[in-house]
């Protein structure tokens, strides 16, 4: 079975002592992933450290960061790279967020560099991938979304894509309030399936984790996660609330 991912994504949100409150809230619940299942908290560079000492205190929580620099090491004042963060054991790291792309005009073929070097790394990209409603509106979502995996992805080999997570995240639904209907994600994630199989073949196609993202809540998200394609979810706004977020843990298949 595929690993199923409940994923927190901070963005700019919480103070240090907020976010720590939060985590702590979270990890000593008492909700308890199975060996199946990872909770990732993508949290700002300078949270990074004490989200994994306290994700430490349980099994199966982990660190992510939200960006990462495509560049090794050198000048480039204000940037954070993937060897930094793997001196500080973060395993995780989102790449091409929706709001990146838009906001600090990452494009495919920088995200592509950004995923090789996570990897070197050993650091699992999280990558996140969708539309906008204007390409919604004209039907042309999944050819869209193809380009930014073949652009981004498609040059890894099998082995490295193994160690890659997507998310698929409609940027109409993101901190709209507005879900994908169940139907449309798993329609969604299904395309992204078959267009992975034909790239890499069936039974890496089959292990690749593919998660939803876009106003998942704790009242939507049992539904989401029981698609067969979706394999946990990317949550922004719910994810700041600990109950909200416990529920959405609980929720996973
Ligand atoms: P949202 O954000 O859950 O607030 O819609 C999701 C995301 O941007 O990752």
């Amino acid at each position: 079975m595929r690993k199923q991912i409940a994923a927190a994504n901070w963005k700019m949100n919480l103070t240090y002592q907020q976010g720590a409150e939060l985590l702590k809230t979270i990890v000593t619940s008492g909700v308890s992933p199975n060996e199946n299942q990872q909770v990732l908290f993508a949290v700002p560079f300078p949270y990074l450290e004490l989200t994994n000492d306290t994700a430490h205190l349980k099994e199966n929580y982990f660190a992510a960061a939200q960006n990462c620099s495509d560049k090794k090491s050198g000048a480039y004042t204000g940037e954070v790279s993937a060897e930094m963060l793997k001196s500080i054991d973060v395993l995780f790291c989102l790449v091409g967020h929706s709001e990146r792309r838009e906001y600090f005009g990452e494009t495919n073929d920088l995200l592509g560099r950004k995923v090789s070097i996570c990897l070197t790394y050993d650091i699992t990209p999280v990558f996140c991938c969708g539309e906008a409603l204007r390409i919604r509106e004209q039907n042309t979502q999944n050819a869209f979304v193809e380009q930014q995996l073949r652009e981004s992805l498609f040059h890894l080999s099998s082995e490295q894509m193994l160690n890659v997570i997507i998310a698929y995240e409609p940027i109409w639904a993101i901190g709209t309030g507005k879900t994908a209907s169940t139907a449309q994600a798993q329609e969604m994630h299904a395309h992204i399936r078959s267009v992975l199989q034909k790239q890499y073949g069936q039974e890496i196609a089959q292990k690749i984790s593919i998660l939803y993202g876009g106003s998942v809540k704790a009242n939507n998200a049992k539904e989401l996660f029981a698609c067969e394609d979706v394999d946990g979810g990317l949550v922004g706004g719910a994810s700041l609330i600990a109950s909200d977020f416990i529920e959405i843990i609980r929720a996973l298949k």
